[in-house]
């Protein structure tokens, strides 16, 4: 895996005068998960996931909003959320491609099928095409192993996959 460099402290960050961590999303947080917790940083998760799910991706500005809310430095959320893959600092496509990349999927020739999935969609692992249609990713284990190799399209698993039978799937959503 590439390490890639991030330009933090001259990143532009993109804004909007109306708040992503809204007054609704903040007043469920403080009902339902502060409670639950001796420190508001434990927060930290859930609030990610309530703004991906409203926005499908967390816009840095977000970042900010949410170290706001539960008193934290930016850099601390922003580790958070570079941390799990399942976060999207960025939009990504409609279609969510994962390619399990795991042992029993590897043996039955996943490294060909990403191969060729790449250079149908003509991105790499981490990229959006440029219609956003598409995101592909890699992904370990997606616990299917018994019909090696699998890929999830958003929340619908395809199993024992050949490059034709996937190229079917991707076309059908075009
Ligand atoms: S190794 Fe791919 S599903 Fe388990």
């Amino acid at each position: 895996m590439a390490w890639i460099t991030k330009n933090s402290a001259t990143m532009e960050i993109e804004r909007r005068d109306e708040p992503y961590l809204t007054d609704a999303m903040k007043a469920k947080l403080t009902a339902d998960v502060l409670p639950r917790f001796p420190r508001k940083q434990a927060a930290t998760l859930p609030a990610l996931h309530e703004v991906q799910h409203a926005y499908d991706y967390i816009p840095h500005q977000a970042l900010e909003e949410i170290a706001a809310f539960l008193e934290l430095e930016p850099s601390v959320v922003m580790d958070t959320a570079t941390f799990y893959e399942e976060f999207f600092l960025r939009p990504r496509g409609k279609y969510l491609i994962w390619v399990c990349q795991s042992l029993s999927c590897e043996i039955m020739g996943q490294p060909t099928l990403l191969e060729q999935i790449s250079a149908k969609l003509d991105i790499e692992p981490g990229e959006t095409t440029d219609d956003g249609k598409f995101t592909l990713m890699t992904a370990e284990c997606l616990g299917s192993c018994g019909t090696a190799p699998v890929a999830l399209v958003n929340e619908d698993l395809h199993e024992n996959l050949t490059y034709d039978n996937f190229e079917r799937v991707l076309d059908s959503l075009k």
